[in-house]
């Protein structure tokens, strides 16, 4: 049978998951009385929040040929995931909400599947709402991708209408999976299904099974792979032996071998994650040195860092646990065991951005009760000594007293943002004060806009995303990649609460912002530290010097309650006597924030 790779490029909500529901029950591969609306959001976390962090890849037989559908997942911090799917597949359904329009994400991923020569499907979906205005999307499209306007098709991923054109334009549009693809920069096999024996199977998704042990999601370039077959890993130079091959029914359903152009999985016999990595080409060990690397693979670098701390010091044990638990799981969380003076044993994590840390931090307290403490984020910096020696910063704590460093770098990144013009003045303003230069501009379809910036990675992590949501009520979208490093000019900012320095809330912050970010550090502390039975003076330091300062009032137990009447100097004792317990409380006093003041701290 003929095959047809494909995945769907959407932005979060436009209906993938949905659409995918409808295919399946249409090619019957899961039959109506399975079904459960969005089968293939498994996680139960990505059901209650709605979004998909990964969708199950499917095979599916539909009038005599094997359509594989595979994910791209949507959040800008999975754009290198994107990539490698966007490379195991020929065709890619470009879905467009009808009430929504194009969004920026989509236009970054849709760029790299017309960079990998895809054949573009583009739909609209949604068509049975009301507000869906095929026409404006249509013209938008039609700017994007040069489409023709018949070329576009129009679907409701609710109630099916369109969907079987859809699967026939699939067939139709999408090349065959085992076509002869341009030669290969460099080694002498030819890079085509058909020609070559050789196995090359490009990794695009691993995932540890705690029956199967890691299993890779590939989809087979060239030659084929069977169980038993003695294996290696090229990038990461693992040999292995394949327990287990097949393809997804969406469940695990084993074959005796898979050949070019499919789509499956390989079970390994590997215990780590890390050494089956996406982007990775396994081949036959036998025929390891006649084969070329396929081309683009790297190991994704995490571009945000925080301390992960239990809230209740006794935790650790279940952190440490749950911690190689998730990594089991999650090849891109890098965690090292760090001790802090004030919040004693955890790790240090690096994330690929934002989305990835909270959802390590909700999965950590979901699926393993651990209550944490996240201390404020911070990207990479590179910093050379006085000594010459170079060092690698990105936590407050190892910042470098300032009369060593000679000079600083940190990593900037390109961004797009897309929105409809009326927001265009409040988005000038919002990324002004995130230091962004605006390098060009487009107009997109009738009323959209969409801006290139570049800005520090400092700038973009925290919540730029979120802002940019809240001005334009939604409807502009960001996506970004990393472009280099640069000099940077940055220094820590010490908190202090009643005269202690808070290790934990410590910051790395641009020089020129120093000021105003330490007045609202600890404005907004102020609000966040509880009450306590003394006054709590909160300060902000930049190397010594108190450049912000607040007190949080003491809670004030009234004492004379119980005095009726006027003995005023029982009244006096009393206060004295207040008073004095406080004094003795305040210079013991540690102050317990709670967890979330951390992360909140550094958003506006
Ligand atoms: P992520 O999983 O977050 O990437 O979103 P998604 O693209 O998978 O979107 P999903 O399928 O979860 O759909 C988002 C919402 O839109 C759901 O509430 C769907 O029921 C709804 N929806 C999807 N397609 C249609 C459609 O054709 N018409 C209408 N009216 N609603 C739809």
């Amino acid at each position: 049978m003929e095959i047809r790779n494909f995945c769907i490029i959407a932005h979060i909500d436009h209906g993938k998951s949905t659409l995918a529901d409808r295919m399946l029950e249409l090619t019957h591969t899961v039959e109506m009385r399975d079904m459960q609306a969005q089968l293939l959001d498994s996680m139960e976390l990505e059901r209650e929040k709605g979004i998909t962090i990964k969708l199950q890849p499917v095979r599916m037989e539909h009038k005599g040929f094997v359509l594989n559908l595979i994910d791209t997942p949507g959040h800008v911090d999975f754009q290198y995931e994107v990539s490698r799917s966007l490379k195991a597949v020929e065709g890619a359904i470009l879905l467009v909400d009808a009430t929504q329009g194009v969004q920026a994400q989509t236009v970054s991923n849709l760029y790299f599947a017309l960079e990998k020569n895809l054949e573009i499907i583009p739909v609209i979906n949604k068509i049975d709402l009301p507000a869906a205005d095929v026409e404006g999307v249509s013209q938008e499209i039609i700017n994007l991708l040069g489409a023709k306007k018949e070329d576009i098709l129009h679907i409701s991923a609710k109630t099916g209408q369109g969907v079987p054109e859809l699967l026939d334009a699939v067939i139709a549009r999408v090349p065959a999976a085992t076509r002869p693809s341009p030669p290969a920069t460099a080694g002498p096999s030819p890079r085509t299904g058909e020609g070559s024996e050789n196995l090359r199977a490009l990794i695009f998704d691993s995932v540890y099974d705690d029956y199967k042990g890691v299993v890779a999601y590939v989809r087979v370039m060239e030659g084929s792979v069977s169980q038993g077959d003695a294996i290696t890993f090229l990038g990461t130079d693992v040999d292995d032996r394949v327990v287990e091959v097949g393809v997804f029914k969406p469940q695990f359903t084993s074959r005796e071998k898979i050949g070019a152009g499919e789509i499956g999985y390989i079970a390994t016999g590997l215990k780590n994650i890390r050494q089956a990595r996406v982007g990775d080409t396994i081949t036959k060990t036998v025929e390891k040195h006649e084969v070329e690397q396929l081309p683009g693979f790297a190991i994704p670098q995490p571009k945000v860092f925080a301390g992960l701390y239990p809230v209740d010091g006794s935790d650790f044990p279940v952190l440490r646990e749950a911690m190689s638990r998730l990594q089991l799981n999650d090849s891109s969380l890098t965690a090292h065991m760090e001790r802090s003076h004030a919040l004693g044993q955890g790790f240090r994590c690096g994330f690929l951005g934002m989305l990835h840390l909270e959802i390590v931090q909700e999965r950590l307290r979901r699926e393993f009760d651990v209550e944490l403490v996240v201390t404020t984020p911070s990207v990479l910096y590179h910093v050379v000594l006085t000594s010459g020696e170079k060092k690698d910063i990105h936590t407050p704590d190892a910042f470098p007293d300032p009369s060593f460093v000679t000079s600083m770098e940190e990593q900037w990144c390109k961004a797009d943002i897309l929105l409809p013009q009326k927001y265009l003045g409040a988005v000038f303003e919002v990324m002004a004060q995130h230091e962004g230069n605006l390098i060009s501009q487009e107009v997109l379809g009738t009323d959209r806009m969409l801006l290139h910036y570049e800005l520090p990675l400092r700038e973009l992590v925290v919540d730029l995303y979120d802002q940019l949501k809240s001005i334009t009520s939604g409807y502009g979208s960001l996506s970004y990649d990393v472009i280099g490093w640069r000099s940077a000019d940055v220094v820590k900012l010490t908190i202090l609460m009643n005269h202690e320095v808070a290790e934990a809330l410590s910051l790395i912050i641009p020089r020129t912002k120093a000021e105003a970010i330490g007045r609202r550090v600890v404005d907004k502390l102020k609000d966040l530290v509880p009450r306590q039975q003394f006054a709590v003076p909160i300060q902000a330091a930049i190397g010594g010097k108190v450049v912000a300062r607040e007190t949080v009032p003491a809670l004030r137990k009234d004492v004379t309650a119980k005095l009726y009447g006027g003995d005023v100097t029982r009244k006096r004792k009393l206060l004295d006597k207040q008073k004095k317990g406080k004094k003795r409380l305040s210079t013991k006093g540690s102050i317990n924030l709670p967890p979330e003041a951390y992360i909140q701290l550094l958003k506006r």
